[in-house]
């Protein structure tokens, strides 16, 4: 184990660790403060929970009796010579052993779906919260960390439920029931057996403290192996192109390694601590025998043993381990349930979201009517990327907005839809501040065709319907066709209908491009706002668009973030944007003539289109 050893497995640490930093540490096996929270959850599974509580109490009361039958069985049939009543016994010992059966099936489902329903709940909710979550969360979180949460740490939350932790309680009674009839047996030789009680207890202890630390990193190792996954998973043709598969795997095989080790060190705590167990039974059993066939052998007259009660006397204890080695493992998985819980909690009380408006104010008709007044933002504040920017936009009016990349520009599009909230200024929409509408209201007044496409698996008409139940399948198409996306759905085998895969992997980048304009146009926004949303589209699909497109701007009002000048010559106006700052703005003509940035842009486009 120590050869492959964690430190040295893991290539590039420094960058490593900052991108995948530790997960949490294991807390408490029993933490009220997350049961409580929890509780929510479970409350309406509480009347399961009860029945199979009730359900495992009876079972273990059979199992009791089933050994107490035997007992009499041998008291009466095999030391005793009489054969009367021994077909009752019988049926009885059937009977119980068939109730045991059923009732321990029918306990463990009960419990099972109690447990699945409760976490079903957490589920959903933890995806509501996600969706809630700004753009500001999600840019900053590893993907395959959130997956985890609802996927492994829901898990560790189940096994919480499978693994009979909730009746806990009937372990506990079953143990005192154990007990007490153990002292009707009899009572000496029960002080002598208990004695490997403390005992088992105390070698608990001592190995959960081990079994903890090793599971602290074991999920913490199963973390950052879901974030690395994840994202080479996405990357994996940037990893190809550049040839990194060797360095990629080492990375790979230094976390996966790490999960190795740790997992090894837990399992092997927890089979030492069940061996243990195990053993401290056979010792046990080894002293019921060596005391109790003394006792036997001796005076039995006088301690009131007899061989049948001996025999029940092993069968108690036998059963009596069980749950008790079971409870050492619940402590465990209780464990891994509250860390998971931490977790999960933890996510949950992210509260980066983008505020709601306090009072609804009267909206106005949606016109498109833009203003930016002295707009000041940076995605870290100390350090803005758009810096005091003003400008309106008039209803139906055609602005385009040019600028070097990293200017801001794609910024001004994210402040607008509310991805992100201005720092200093405001923004309003129809003369309303963006952050005093309802944000389905916003978006649904504005259409943004992004820079970076992104498709999910279904069909080219569902990407473009997004499940929205008011756009028919007539309309999408109508929306696709006045974009010509007929023509190049016409290439397709199945037309509107052709799968489109996992980020729409199996279209080209102008296809994709296309699907997200129709989207767009699906909603009818009153603003439309593109974003370098033709740049991958060849020569001749591009003028077949700017036909459409000059319809489609021409009935809304419509930003254009373009790089290729010739596309926006005919705009009413044109922005500059550079460094975060609007420097220039005016038709194309003016701007030409003003002889400044735009001029300047245009004659380097000019040139190297020659
Ligand atoms: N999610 C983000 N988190 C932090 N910085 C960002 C983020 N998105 C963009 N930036 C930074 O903001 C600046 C402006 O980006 P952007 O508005 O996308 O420029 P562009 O004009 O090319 O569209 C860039 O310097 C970029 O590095
Ligand atoms: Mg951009």
């Amino acid at each position: 184990m120590g050869a492959a050893g964690a430190p040295r497995g893991r290539p590039g640490g420094g960058l490593m660790a900052r991108l995948f930093p530790r997960d949490g540490a294991v807390g408490r096996a029993v933490d009220l403060r997350l049961l409580r929270r929890l509780w929510p959850f479970v409350r309406p599974q509480r009347g399961l929970i009860l029945a199979s509580l009730a359900l495992l109490l009876t079972t273990s009361a059979a199992a009791l009796a089933m050994t107490w039958v035997v007992m009499l069985i041998i008291e009466r049939h095999v030391e005793g010579d009489s054969s009367e009543g021994l077909g009752v016994l019988l049926a009885w010992f059937a009977a119980l052993a068939l109730f045991e059966m059923l009732g321990r099936a029918l306990g463990t489902w009960t419990v099972d779906v109690a447990g699945q329903n409760a976490l079903l709940g957490l589920r959903s909710t933890l995806f509501r919260h996600l969706q809630a979550l700004s753009s500001a969360f999600h840019d900053r979180t590893p993907t395959g960390r959130v997956v985890g949460r609802v996927t492994t740490d829901i898990e560790a939350l189940q096994e919480m439920f499978s693994s009979g932790v909730v009746t806990v309680l009937g372990d506990v009674i079953f143990l005192c029931a154990t007990v007490a009839l153990l002292f009707t047996l009899h009572w000496q030789l029960t002080l002598a057996v208990l004695v490997v009680v403390p005992l088992l207890i105390g070698l608990t202890l001592w190995m959960r403290v081990r079994v903890r630390a090793a599971y602290a990193d074991m999920i913490d190792s199963r973390s950052r192996l879901n974030a690395f996954l994840h994202e080479h998973i996405v990357g994996m043709a940037v990893v190809q192109m550049f040839t990194r598969e060797r360095r990629v795997r080492s990375a790979f095989g230094g976390i996966s390694g790490d999960m190795r080790d740790a997992q090894l060190r837990s399992v092997s705590w927890e089979s030492v601590l069940s061996a243990s167990t195990e053993l401290l039974s056979h010792l046990t059993v080894a002293l019921i025998l060596a005391y109790g066939g003394s006792l036997l052998l001796g005076e039995s007259l006088a301690t009131g043993l007899t061989l049948a009660a001996l025999f029940a006397f092993i069968d108690y204890m036998r059963k009596f381990f069980v749950p008790l080695n079971d409870l050492s493992l619940k402590v465990t998985v209780m464990q891994s349930a509250m860390t998971a819980a931490e977790r999960i909690f933890h996510l949950l009380d992210h509260d980066d979201f983008i505020p709601a408006p306090k009072s609804v104010v009267p909206l106005p008709a949606a016109r498109g009517a833009i203003a930016f007044r002295g707009v000041t933002f940076g995605y870290d504040p100390a350090e803005p990327v758009l810096r005091d920017v003003s400008f309106e936009v008039a209803p139906g009016e055609r602005v385009a907005i040019v600028g070097a990349t990293g200017g801001g520009k794609t910024t001004l599009l994210k402040l607008l839809t509310r991805l992100y909230d201005v720092g200093e200024g405001s923004i309003t929409l129809d003369g309303v501040d963006v952050r005093d509408y309802a944000l389905s209201e916003l978006r649904s007044r504005i259409g943004i065709v992004p820079q970076d496409v992104f498709l999910f698996g279904g069909d080219v008409l569902h990407n473009v319907r997004l499940g929205h139940p008011e756009i028919s399948e007539a309309e999408a198409r109508a929306a696709a066709d006045r974009l010509h996306l007929d023509q190049v759905v016409a290439r397709f085998p199945l037309g509107y209908h052709e799968p489109v895969r996992e980020r729409g992997a199996n279209l080209s980048s102008g296809e994709r491009q296309l699907i997200a304009f129709a989207r767009v146009l699906a909603v009818a926004p009153a603003v439309l706002a593109l974003d370098e949303a033709t740049s991958q589209v060849d020569t001749r699909t591009e003028h077949l668009l700017q036909d459409a497109l000059h319809d489609l701007t021409r009935e809304r009002t419509s930003l254009i973030i373009a790089h290729r000048l010739s596309t926006i010559r005919d705009v009413d106006r044109i922005l500059v944007i550079a460094n975060g700052r609007l420097i220039e703005q005016g038709t194309h003509e003016e701007l030409l003539r003003a002889g400044g940035a735009y001029r300047r842009l245009n004659e380097l486009q000019f040139v190297s289109d020659r």
